[in-house]
């Protein structure tokens, strides 16, 4: 059964990937600024916000919470936050499909009065929600959920600080743990044995909050009040995921990204992207708000790609880029290998059974595992039907791994894109050279 397949989007094979292109804001980093600055005292005014739907919910939802989000029409957002109380809202806040969104938001909203009902589409209310519920019950937050599952019900109550070792390596969880601390009597520490994306601690920072770190561990005090800020948003590594793998496809592209978010614990597919072949240049580094942000130039490996393995704490940094480094895979001369990799089975779709139904349709040999998949190298593919399921990622890898197939392949539920990156395929038909 096709979840969403309202749009369909025809991709022809190409030549290589050239030009220059800056690209929307970060995901992760427009979500933690949207709700930081909602709880925030003063205004936030942020250049660059993500275009995406996931971010748009996170700003839908501290506007219903009682501040103000205004656009501007250089297409900067200013949101005048609530000074640390937000107002309960007399309907459910709408998560959309954005997990996200719904984890941090009940982190946010555990500390506050009043009750707060968190609601999503199909996907969001098939995710795991019992990860965020656990922890902060813990801290003594009342949360109430259906087996696990949205809607999640926070009747707001007084915090104290806990000190947590994540099961499962999430920045969604410690984020949300930290945003409850910042609001919780005493400190809250999060320790984690794979060092996920650290966007929460550098915005909290931004914001005036203070933490205090080690190798494992992050910490934060309570009763900390937050200050707006003006800030820019850097360009999205998991978007450029998609442009950078495409590139590294054909041994004639050049590719340059300009005004990239850098962050070490996001940037790790430069690493998988070299290990492959490919010639990757840093250029122009600064940091605004604690985030790196520069340019990358990709030259891809005149021979092709190599091949490599994808395991342990690499699988966890690089788990929003896994769908789009195996589709790229059959194309490699010696595969790509993914283990370690079962939180992909509880994204917006379970992404492993996806990436092997949609390799398969396009003619390749891929074996299932249920922590990953192996894709062996030097395979053709042919166009086929995509199944996004309603997943962007799912949508987006599969453009990718269409532009070296033989024939056109049709993409289902194209429309998809739009949750984290709505310009996906306008864009790629600038720099896609056929
Ligand atoms: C995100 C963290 C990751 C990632 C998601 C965004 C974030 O999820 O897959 O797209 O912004 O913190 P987990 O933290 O659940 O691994």
């Amino acid at each position: 059964m096709l979840e969403t397949t309202t749009t369909e989007k025809i991709i022809k094979p190409a030549r290589n990937l050239t030009g220059t292109l800056r690209l929307p804001g970060d995901k992760s980093i427009s979500h933690r600024y949207a709700l930081l600055g909602g709880l925030a005292e003063g205004n936030t005014t942020i250049a660059n916000f993500s275009t995406g739907a996931d971010p748009a919910s996170s700003l839908g939802c501290v506007a219903a919470l009682g501040a103000k989000v205004d656009w501007l029409e250089d297409d900067r957002v200013v949101i005048t936050g609530t000074a640390g109380k937000f107002t309960p809202s007399a309907s459910p806040l709408d998560c959309g499909n954005s997990g996200s969104t719904m984890r941090m938001m009940a982190g946010l909203l555990a500390p506050q009065s009043g009750e707060f009902t968190l609601i999503g589409d199909a996907s969001l209310t098939r995710r795991p929600m019992e990860r965020i519920r656990k922890p902060l019950a813990q801290m003594g937050a009342n949360i109430t959920l259906t087996e696990g599952h949205a809607p999640v019900i926070v009747s707001g109550a007084a915090l104290h600080g806990i000190d947590y070792t994540t099961p499962v390596p999430s920045a969604q969880v410690k984020t949300a743990l930290l945003f409850a601390g910042l609001q919780a009597e005493g400190t809250t520490t999060i320790r984690e044995s794979v060092r996920t994306r650290d966007h929460g601690e550098l915005a909290l920072r931004a914001f005036g909050a203070q933490l205090t770190r080690t190798v494992d561990s992050v910490s934060i005090t309570g009763k900390q009040q937050l200050k707006g800020i003006d800030a820019t948003v850097p360009g999205d590594m998991s978007s450029a995921a998609f442009f950078l793998c495409a590139a590294a496809l054909f041994p004639e592209s050049n590719l340059v990204l300009d005004g990239l978010g850098l962050n070490p614990t996001r940037a790790t597919l430069l690493d998988v992207l070299t290990a492959l072949g490919a010639t990757v240049a840093v250029l122009n580094l600064e940091e605004k708000h604690g985030e790196l942000v520069g340019t990358v130039q990709l030259n891809p490996p005149p021979g092709g790609m190599g091949g490599t393995t994808v395991s342990g704490a690499l699988a966890a940094q690089l788990i929003d880029e896994l769908p789009v480094l195996a589709a790229i895979a059959p194309y490699t001369r010696n595969g790509i290998r993914i283990r370690d990799a079962k939180e992909l089975r509880v994204k917006e779709s379970d992404r492993i059974a996806l990436v092997v139904k949609n390799l398969r349709a396009m003619g390749a040999e891929v074996e299932e595992f249920e922590d990953g998949l192996d894709v062996p190298g030097g395979q053709q593919l042919h166009g086929a039907q995509i199944d996004s399921g309603g997943d962007h990622r799912i949508a987006m890898a599969f453009s990718v791994a269409a532009l070296r197939a033989e024939g056109e392949t049709a993409i289902l539920g194209a429309e998809s894109a739009g949750i984290s990156f709505p310009e996906f395929f306008e864009l790629l038909d600038t720099v896609a050279e056929r």
